[in-house]
């Protein structure tokens, strides 16, 4: 098992002491951050809570570490990546087809850059600028300050926002023209939560901070200002929530349903 840290932690580390003046500007900024992503294991957006620490210390191998060990855990994030857009879209034939041709991925994995330069406040324009870019690729605009979990696809992918302080948990599905957006000016925490194994239908909103529990689904065109229970369904504008099917399990109706999801 490899040792993880939450990216939060690369910030706090940062932040300790002052930087030396050489360190403050041009190209030291991306020195930092390829430093720390090589001596803390692996760095992930484990989206909600808990933001854990995972100490495997003494308990299993240590990580991998130089720039072996990190292009080892890119390619292992990148096929697990491919293997949950592949067992969720029905059109898929294989991880090399979507790896060319799916945007919701082009997306993501342009945001998990953005969202490790987003820790250095260096970094930050920049990050802004590759999201714009991915945004005009893909038709997808994720802030980099959206924290997202692993194993998250976005089918179609066009028209979908995420706003800055979004959390997304693992095993997210997302679909075309969806809104996670906020319903103040005001800074701090503005932008929905989404628990593990949230499925949000295309054309959807969630509105400001509410929390979308684990497992719960939200219905196509559906607008959500209010939390909804884990495993319950989310409907209608504004959005009324009843307790999903016992056996609704995401791929269980994939399997059951496919022309829902065509
Ligand atoms: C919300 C959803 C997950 C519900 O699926 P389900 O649990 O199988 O629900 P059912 O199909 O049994 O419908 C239950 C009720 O909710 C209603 N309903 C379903 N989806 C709805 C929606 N998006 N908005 C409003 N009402 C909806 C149904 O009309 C039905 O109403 P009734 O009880 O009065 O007859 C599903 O309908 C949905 O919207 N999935 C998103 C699919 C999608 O985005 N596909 C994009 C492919 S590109």
């Amino acid at each position: 098992m490899s040792q993880s840290i939450h990216v939060s932690d690369v910030r706090d580390e940062r932040s300790e002491g002052s930087a030396p003046a050489l360190e403050r500007g041009g190209v030291a900024p991306v020195l930092r951050l390829v430093r720390t992503l090589r001596s803390s294991g692996e760095v992930r957006a484990d989206g909600p809570a808990p933001r854990e620490v995972s100490a495997a210390a003494g308990s299993a191998a240590p990580p991998r570490r130089g720039l072996l060990g990190t292009l080892r855990r890119v390619r292992d994030a990148v096929v697990e990546d491919l293997d949950a857009a592949v067992a969720r879209d029905p059109a898929a034939t294989s991880r090399a087809q979507m790896a060319i041709v799916s945007p919701g991925l082009h997306a993501i994995w342009t945001h998990r850059v953005a969202h490790r330069m987003w820790a250095q406040e260096e970094l930050r324009l920049p990050a802004r600028v590759l999201s714009n870019v991915a945004r005009a690729a893909t038709g997808v605009e994720i802030h980099p300050g959206a924290q997202i979990g692993r194993r998250f696809f976005i089918d179609h992918g066009m028209g979908v926002v995420i706003g800055e302080t979004a959390e997304i948990g693992d095993d997210v599905m997302l679909y075309n023209g969806i809104n996670l957006g906020g319903r103040t000016l005001a800074k701090g925490k503005r932008h929905p939560t989404l628990g593990n194994g949230v499925t949000v239908g295309t054309g959807a909103k969630i509105l400001g901070p509410v929390v979308v529990g684990d497992g719960a689904q939200v219905g196509a065109n559906s607008v959500v200002v209010k939390d909804v229970p884990a495993g319950h369904v989310a409907t209608g504008i504004p959005a009324r929530h009843r307790p999903g099917r016992a056996d609704a399990d995401l791929y269980d109706v994939l399997v059951a349903e496919p022309a829902l999801w065509i």
